[in-house]
């Protein structure tokens, strides 16, 4: 099969002044792409801010003979938004592509967490997902393409100690795909998300600088490359690290009809074993083809 090519796209990556984001914009711009580069500038934290972090970037894929312009806004702020798209459309007069990586840590255990280090994370993952997939979702449908990558973690898909702001933020913006997916599907506007686990200035300290050498950014972002290219599945959530590729699924059991009427708590204690069995258990591409099993299950299929 021919190479993966971005000639005549654009894309917009958001928080790619550093880390991964940077990373997915020049392997982008290096394949065709012309890139809007976002990003912040801010600090581990979200706080602080400069336009520099995204101009290096830039400056960066014009090094390397391609084309892209800087955005310093935040992710949350809707004027920084609107003039990010306004940037890619009055420039290149079109939007392919988005990724949206940005995101910040606070990681506290809930005693110790404050609202305010909740909501900030919800703010950064999950509104600064939304609001630029809100800007550019009927650009996409009207052009009849778009492929749209989301950030995910396994810290929201499994569980981490001390992010209980970051995993369900993480884990809302597969909430976003999994209804976006099939919105967008008729306009071949594709949603995916990657799952990264790599060395940047989110995991340095937590591991030792031999693991740390082999979660380089690079070996993540050939999947993010694939999910922005014309032949990206949609709703796949790709988990990637160290060169190693794998898909996260939610599987549902096929469980146990219990009957109408006169339920017990007992009852649904009594048949655990058969709730949690196993065997015959799938994956769903939409809440509609749970509700379908139910119908089956009652009707003694
Ligand atoms: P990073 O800290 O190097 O990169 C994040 C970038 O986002 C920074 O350059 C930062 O300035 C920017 N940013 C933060 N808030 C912003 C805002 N409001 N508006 C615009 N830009 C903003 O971290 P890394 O590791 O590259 O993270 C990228 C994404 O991957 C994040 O969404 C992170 O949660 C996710 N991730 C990373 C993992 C890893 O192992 N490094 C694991 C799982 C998920």
């Amino acid at each position: 099969m021919a190479d993966i090519r971005f000639d005549g796209k654009v894309a917009i990556v958001t928080g790619a002044g550093g880390g991964l984001g940077r990373q997915h914009a020049l392997e982008l711009a290096r394949r065709g792409a012309k890139v809007v580069v976002n990003d912040l500038g801010g600090s581990m934290d979200g706080s602080g801010g400069s336009s520099e972090a995204a101009q290096k970037v830039v400056d960066e894929i014009k090094a390397l003979g391609g084309e892209a312009i800087a955005n310093g806004s935040s992710v949350t702020d809707d004027a920084g938004v609107a003039l990010m798209i306004k940037q890619a459309m009055d420039t290149w007069g079109r939007i392919d592509i988005l990724i949206a990586n940005a995101g910040i840590l606070r990681d506290k255990t809930l005693t110790k967490m404050e609202l305010a280090d909740f909501e900030l994370v919800m703010q950064v993952h999950v509104f600064g997902t939304f609001k630029p997939i809100k800007a550019v979702w009927d650009i996409m449908k009207a052009q009849n393409y778009g492929r749209i990558v989301v950030t995910t973690s396994s810290s929201g898909m499994y569980g981490n100690f001390g992010q209980s702001n970051y995993g369900a933020a993480k884990m809302a913006v597969l909430g976003l795909m999994n209804t976006l997916k099939l919105e967008g599907a008729k306009n071949d506007v594709k949603i995916n998300a990657i799952s990264p686990v790599a060395a940047t200035r989110m995991t340095e300290g937590l591991m030792p600088p031999e693991v740390l050498a082999k979660l380089a950014p690079e070996y993540v972002t050939p999947g993010v490359v694939y999910l922005c290219s014309d032949e990206a599945p949609t709703g796949a959530i790709l988990t990637a690290g160290a060169g190693a590729f794998a898909l996260s699924r939610i599987y549902e059991t096929e469980g146990v009809y219990l009957g109408e009427g006169g339920l017990s708590a007992e009852e649904v204690r009594d048949s655990w074993g058969q709730i949690t069995a196993e065997d015959g258990q799938k994956a769903y591409f939409n809440g509609g083809e749970q509700g379908q099993k139910f119908f089956r299950k009652m009707a003694g299929g």
